[in-house]
């Protein structure tokens, strides 16, 4: 008999469903892993503007531009992100002087991509000086208030750092727009370094070995970074290109409610990825700081994003009607004891609920011909396999899109608890490429 590789034995091991999708796609489906270093954040490291808010789950400007260059956009194009983060995809657009309009339901994100377009009213110099003429006056301001009932708020700060940033936040809030703007976006951008908490993975983490960084000393050296961008941006051409974009708090699970003007021609976009990441804690020290007055507050909008976490929670039986989701799902609720959170099955069947959703509001918004460009990523829970990039297309694709490609950009790290247990069959992070065909 002849002896199966481990890879082959792990494809057989795929749930009947799984299989079928991949032999369906296979022959859409290609590696193109340069794209690897552009589908996360470590690309904008040196990017101007994207550098300077740490964004973790935003894709690299560079990515963008390489599709916009593809698609061979122009003024005539209207490119849209309906999951747009902290703005790269309307940044890229607007460095090319095309139209964009992004959507998000994180006031923080929102915040932050707006903001990066007010760099362009700025010339260099200015905020080295507005830095001076804060400093001070800071000793002397009072403390903002903050939504302190949260309990990580409590514990993230050294107690003489938390009153000093808390004085910052009050001479900040009393510049005027859109320097005001400018120097939250700093000011949040240093709130991580300053603080015991570190973005890890899928959580905010509580360290309390960390070194610290003191405000004053880690907002001047931000703002030595933000006069470099400001002199980036001239050298680089895109202030006489740059056309400002539009961003709308809102979601995109309801675009009804969000008025479009013209239809999107291009799409690009990652959305929040099916692996329990809660934005709403990753960001909860922003989010304290200036979005949210309290707890409630919190969790209000904690239930109001696309349900991708462990607190979704499930409205009216609800279910989802690809049959892959269903086959993987119940497998997890009858392996519920050894799953390392219960709540798993419930949090996929609302995420590709969420998603079906949010695709059917696409397809009516899009212009014909509209291509789609998304970054997604592959998960696995107790050894099963839910590859999200292809139940996704299959979604798209009854709702009339034309599934074009099917690109792995990456292979994703495995825990090594997993890896021990289930093998090696690799998580992928692909680009799915799809088109509206009416
Ligand atoms: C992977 S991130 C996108 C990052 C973006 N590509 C960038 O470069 O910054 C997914 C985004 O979806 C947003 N989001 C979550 N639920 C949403 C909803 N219902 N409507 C719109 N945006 C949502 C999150 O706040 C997050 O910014």
């Amino acid at each position: 008999m002849k002896q199966l590789t481990l890879f082959e034995w792990e494809q057989a091991h795929l749930s009947p469903e799984v299989q079928r999708l991949e032999a369906k796609y296979a022959s859409r489906m290609r590696e193109d892993l340069r794209m690897g270093s552009l589908v996360s954040y470590v690309g904008n490291k040196e990017a101007p503007l994207l550098r300077l808010y740490r964004y973790k789950e935003a894709f690299a400007f560079r990515f963008v531009d390489e599709w916009l260059r593809r698609f061979e956009v122009s003024q005539k194009d209207i490119v849209f992100d309906p999951f747009c983060g902290m703005g790269t995809t309307l940044l890229a657009a607007g460095c090319r002087g095309v139209p964009a309009l992004g959507i998000d339901r994180l006031p923080l994100a929102v915040f932050i991509a707006e903001t990066l377009a007010f760099f362009f009213q700025l010339r260099p110099g200015e905020l080295n000086k507005v830095f001076q003429t804060l400093l001070g006056k800071v000793r002397s301001a009072e403390p903002a208030p903050l939504a302190m009932d949260v309990a990580i708020m409590q514990v993230a700060f050294a107690p003489q750092t938390l009153a000093e940033l808390r004085q910052w936040k009050t001479v900040i809030d009393g510049l005027r727009p859109p320097m005001r703007e400018v120097f939250l976006l700093l000011f949040f951008s240093i709130l991580e370094e300053c603080s015991y908490t570190c973005k890890d993975g899928q959580f905010l983490r509580l360290r309390r070995d960390k070194r610290t960084a003191q405000p004053e000393e880690a907002l001047a050296k931000k703002v030595q970074q933000a006069e470099t961008d400001l002199r980036k941006i001239q050298e680089l051409g895109w202030k006489e290109v740059f056309v400002p974009f539009r961003v709308v708090l809102g979601d995109t699970r309801r675009l009804e409610e969000v008025c479009l003007q013209r239809p999107p021609t291009v799409l690009i976009t990652s959305p929040p990825y099916a692996n329990r990441y809660d934005y709403t804690r990753t960001y909860s020290l922003e989010l304290c700081f200036h979005f949210v007055r309290n707890f409630p507050e919190l969790r209000e909008l904690r239930h109001n994003m696309l349900r991708s976490h462990i607190e979704a929670k499930l409205v009216d039986l609800e279910s989802s009607r690809h049959p892959a989701v269903q086959e993987v799902v119940d497998f997890l609720k009858a392996h519920s004891k050894t799953l390392n959170n219960p709540k798993i099955p419930d949090m996929l069947t609302a995420y590709f609920v969420d998603m079906q959703k949010t695709i059917s509001q696409w397809w009516k918004v899009l212009a014909s011909s509209a291509h789609v460009v998304m970054v997604v990523d592959n998960v696995r829970f107790e050894g099963q396999m839910l590859p999200v990039d292809l139940i996704l297309s299959e979604m798209a694709e009854q709702e009339g899109f034309a599934v074009e490609e099917i690109l792995v950009a990456r292979y994703k790290g495995n825990s090594s608890q997993q890896m021990g247990r289930y093998g090696r069959l690799p998580v992928r992070e692909s680009i799915v490429v799809w088109r509206k065909q009416e």
